[in-house]
């Protein structure tokens, strides 16, 4: 069983980028600039929005975080869009979700310039996305494929189950699998709540990628004998014992279900900083479109 180390693969990637980062500004061009809207308070979205300006700082990159009060009105928050839409020296920006509730999500992503969508969750991202053009690529299943690729797990021609079918991450990672290419080229189901015979199904994985978020939700009768397993659950779950007051549970019994693994990523350390890195890897991408 190889264990893939999302945390330490995320950290020489960071490292790649600082360097590309370096050549860039010895060339004349700045650094890349990402803007972050946080709404709100949530403890979660705090933190993933701390950590995505830390990680700017790895890489080099310029950011801006603008801190929106909870009540803000959606005609506030689409001003500020309009605004960054509008900001040449920003590259790329990202509403962090979600949304207080009298916000539509849908309109907001909708209002994003594609070009500076760094998240890839605008409509047009979405669709090149879906017919093979160059567009900014969702996070998540954007660094599964990067953490496929340079773990060399084979995917051409293998059944690919995907537990999940949200439009963040099932959906295109379903996409991205199935598109040509290395990694890619693989036969892929979508797995969700209506879906009968379900352990049956992920039984037949020779990569399983679990993304419902349901804790332990897949065990080790659910899993072929050398199957590559990749846990994007990340759900908090009350601990007493830890400073933080919860830990973070993968969608996957990772102690049973490894030992009959090829590959497995684990839950922290795996899917999780590769998120991250593939917003990185984007901004970086914005910077060099925009100059
Ligand atoms: N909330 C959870 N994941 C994400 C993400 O990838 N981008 C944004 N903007 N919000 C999120």
């Amino acid at each position: 069983m190889i264990l893939i180390d999302g945390k330490k693969t995320a950290a020489d990637i960071k490292a790649e980028i600082a360097a590309e980062v370096e050549q860039m500004l010895s060339q004349g061009m700045r650094r890349p600039h990402l803007a972050a809207i946080l709404v709100g308070d949530d403890g979660a979205s705090q933190t993933y929005v701390n950590n995505k300006v830390k990680a700017c700082e790895v890489c080099g990159f310029r950011s801006t975080l603008i801190r929106l009060d909870a009540s803000t009105s959606q005609d506030e928050l689409l001003e500020h869009i309009q605004r960054l839409n509008h900001d040449p020296e920003v590259d790329g920006f990202i509403v962090q979700l979600p949304l207080p509730k009298h916000i539509n999500e849908q309109a907001v992503i909708e209002a994003i310039d594609p070009s500076k969508d760094v998240d890839g969750f605008h409509p047009v991202n979405v669709g090149r996305m879906s017919i093979g053009l160059p567009c900014f690529l969702p996070a998540t299943p954007a660094g599964i494929m990067e953490l496929l690729k340079r773990y060399n797990v084979p995917t051409r021609g293998k059944r690919c189950v995907v537990l999940g079918r949200s439009n963040i991450v099932g959906k295109p990672m379903a996409m991205l699998m199935m598109q040509k290419g290395n990694p890619g080229d693989a036969t892929v189901t979508v797995c969700h709540s209506a879906t009968e015979n379900l352990k049956e199904i992920a039984r037949e994985a020779d990569i399983l990628i679990a993304a419902l978020g349901q804790p332990g939700f897949v065990t080790e009768d659910m899993v072929k004998e050398g199957a590559t397993v990749i846990d994007v659950g990340t759900t908090r779950v009350p601990d007493a014992s830890r400073k933080s007051g919860f830990r973070l549970s993968g969608d996957v019994d990772f102690e049973h279900v490894a030992p009959k693994c090829a590959f497995i990523s684990p839950v922290p350390g795996g899917v999780g900083p590769m998120t991250i890195v593939s917003l990185m890897l984007n901004t970086l991408k914005a910077g060099k479109n925009r100059v």
